[in-house]
């Protein structure tokens, strides 16, 4: 028998909601989600019109504090990433830690968290411009700390920022870029990486920011708190998700079987198998960040050859969601693919390998983390994280000795 303990007798309403399918764990100004019609705003501003007239770091600029830049509020922004955007020349020996072979995710947790210790005796969390300076560190130096970790797993010497360059251009320079050699980025690469980031800035409580805040609450250091977001996004239900959706299609291609047996697959009770890049918690319509990503994917591959796999790649993925979409099983459920969907082809044409796609999605998400934390910290009615739980487990009872056990 179940004793559901008195424990829950003074403590006012309670609910139980595993996974907070309906429980609001904060009031937020940053980002308004219409899972019913398919809307996403930052600020109030459409996605749609974001990734249209944007750029990252205006985006940035606007999720952080709360407006839209003019002029010279983006240039002081603009100048102040670029004075943070190198790291600590200790921290470069972090890398040589970590096994050739390890994931990019798990040196990227390891890496941010160990920023925490080169800024934590003055980090105030209770002050307004060293909380400041924490973002502008942390936007600043995630794609150098992104750029090197992959560097670290090709052997390849880490390349230094380039301030002359733009934010999405510098961090393909580091990936991509040889040492004291001039470097020309294709700009249709540099603006879609730019869009992407854009698409990926935030998404309110998802688990990753749901943990920042979490983590934040109890006044954690910030780079330990968005570790803790790194963390959790590097999960296949979550931010993982990108990289098994290419997985997902090269096994469907190299298998030759008909995409129909993989949908059946992903409905079958009994298979564990689910068509990834599908379904949201919250969406219950198209994602609106998955048709802008389906968008730049045709204006990258056009670039290439007609043979070219990432073509084969793409052009399955649109099969598939072709008889996903038409299946009564999706249906009923509202499942449609999501930003994570499409995605991996465009990083994929980018020569940016499979274990970095959750890494372009945690320098993204960044922003977010902290902008999240940053509104947490501000909240003056605030109070530390703390879930309750159901107790399902044992009733009272008295300790019984080895010997009778
Ligand atoms: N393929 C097949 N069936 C699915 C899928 C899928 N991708 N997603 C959900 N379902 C089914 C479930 O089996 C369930 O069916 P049932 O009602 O018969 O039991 C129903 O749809 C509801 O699914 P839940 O898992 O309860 O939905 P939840 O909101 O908990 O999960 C999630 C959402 C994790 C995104 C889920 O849809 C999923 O696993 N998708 C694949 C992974 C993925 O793409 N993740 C990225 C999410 S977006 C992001 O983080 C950026």
């Amino acid at each position: 028998t179940i004793d559901i303990r008195p424990l829950y007798k003074n403590t006012g309403f309670f609910t139980f909601d595993p996974g907070y399918v309906s429980t609001a764990s904060c009031s937020s100004n940053i980002t308004y989600m219409d899972g019913e019609n398919g809307i996403l705003e930052y600020r109030g501003y459409p996605i749609e019109q974001l990734a249209k007239h944007s750029s990252y770091l205006e985006t940035c600029y606007l999720l952080f504090y709360g407006e839209l830049p003019d002029t010279k509020q983006l240039e002081d922004f603009e100048t102040n990433i670029n004075n943070h955007n190198m790291v600590h020349e200790a921290l470069k020996s972090f890398y040589n830690g970590f096994r050739r072979d390890a994931h990019p995710m798990a040196i990227m947790m390891g890496v941010t968290g160990a920023l925490s210790a080169f800024y934590h005796y003055n980090m105030d969390i209770h002050n307004k411009a060293h909380r400041e300076r924490a973002m502008l560190r942390l936007i600043a130096k995630m794609p150098t700390i992104a750029a090197w970790s992959f560097r670290h797993a090709k052997g390849l010497p880490f390349i230094y920022p380039d301030s002359s360059l733009s934010y999405s251009e510098n961090f393909l320079y580091m990936m991509f870029g040889v040492p004291t050699t001039p470097y020309v980025a294709n700009p249709s690469h540099v603006k879609a990486l730019d869009v992407l980031m854009i698409l990926h800035a935030d998404h309110e409580q998802n688990a990753s920011t749901s943990t920042v805040r979490l983590s934040g609450s109890s006044d954690a250091n910030p780079f330990a708190a968005v570790a803790a977001g790194v963390a959790t996004l590097w999960g296949p239900a979550h931010g993982g998700a990108n990289e098994a959706v290419i997985r997902m299609l090269q096994d469907i291609i190299d298998s030759g079987k008909p995409l129909e047996d993989f949908v059946a697959r992903a409905k079958d009770p009994e298979d564990k198998f689910r068509l990834m890049g599908f379904g949201h918690r919250v969406y219950k319509a198209y994602d609106p960040r998955a048709r802008i990503v389906h968008e730049i994917c045709h204006d990258i591959l056009r670039e290439l050859p007609e043979d070219s796999p990432h073509k084969a790649m793409l052009d399955t993925a649109m099969k598939l969601e072709e008889v996903a979409l038409s299946d009564d099983y999706f249906k009923s459920r509202n499942l449609y693919p999501n930003v994570d969907f499409y995605s991996g082809v465009i990083f994929l044409a980018m020569d940016i390998p499979l274990n970095m796609f959750t890494v372009m999605f945690a320098m993204a998400r960044t922003i977010g983390w902290i902008s999240q934390w940053n509104e947490m910290r501000e909240d003056e009615q605030s109070r530390i994280g703390r879930p309750r739980q159901l107790y399902m487990g044992e009733a009272t009872r008295d300790y019984v000795d080895i010997s009778k056990r």
